[in-house]
């Protein structure tokens, strides 16, 4: 069977080196949606960056968490102001994913007409959903740090997700069996 001849790493020493090769090479295959977190500079600007290592951690209160890699810039942007938006891209936003995934120096300009205000925080425009979150704890996990933020606002648009799965962007395919449905048994 495919999966099993090409699973790579079952048996042996592995090294530090191939560890962290197969631990890209593994989450590349957990399929995410796409966000992208939204901060203010000190300029007033709006500074982005596309994450997909988000999820929701609790409902009583309203809680989501990121996962920010310490050399963003993003990182430091929520450290100083104690806030983000979490935006959900829709299927037809590949191109602001790029952007915002683009290091800020070689991104160039967005139109202004992509971006909108959330309460105190300003999102992406015509998202499927958009938070305003206030950062509520900040823990340190190797070379990123695990923010925690209350939705203080919250907004749900239709659409479609945009899908991120070993290393592309695509779109959801609703290919799944009949027999694997859950909507019965929940
Ligand atoms: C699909 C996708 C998901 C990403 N998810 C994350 C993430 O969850 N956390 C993170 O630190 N970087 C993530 N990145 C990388 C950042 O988007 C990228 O480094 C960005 O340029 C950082 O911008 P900043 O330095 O302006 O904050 C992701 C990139 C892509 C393409």
């Amino acid at each position: 069977m495919a999966l099993v001849s090409n699973f790579r790493g079952a048996t042996g020493l592995q090294t530090a080196e191939s560890i962290a090769d197969m631990y890209r090479d593994a989450w590349s295959r957990f399929a995410t949606g796409v966000t992208v977190i939204t901060t203010v500079e000190p300029s007033g600007a709006v500074h982005g960056m596309t994450a997909s290592s988000v999820t929701s951690v609790s409902l009583d209160p309203p809680l989501v968490l990121v996962v920010i890699g310490e050399s963003r810039q993003t990182h430091a942007l929520i450290e100083s102001t104690g806030r983000f938006g979490m935006s959900i891209l829709d299927a037809g936003q590949t191109k602001i994913a790029k952007h915002f995934a683009t290091p800020p120096e070689s991104r160039g300009e967005l139109a202004a007409e992509n971006l909108a205000q959330l309460s105190r925080t300003p999102v992406i425009a015509n998202t499927i959903a958009a938070m305003d979150c206030k950062v509520i704890a900040a823990h340190k996990a190797g070379d990123h740090t695990v923010f925690i933020g209350e939705v203080q606002s919250i907004q749900v648009g239709e659409g479609d997700p945009l899908v991120w799965f070993q290393r592309q962007f695509g779109g959801f395919a609703d290919s799944v069996s009949d027999q694997n449905s859950t909507s019965d048994s929940e």
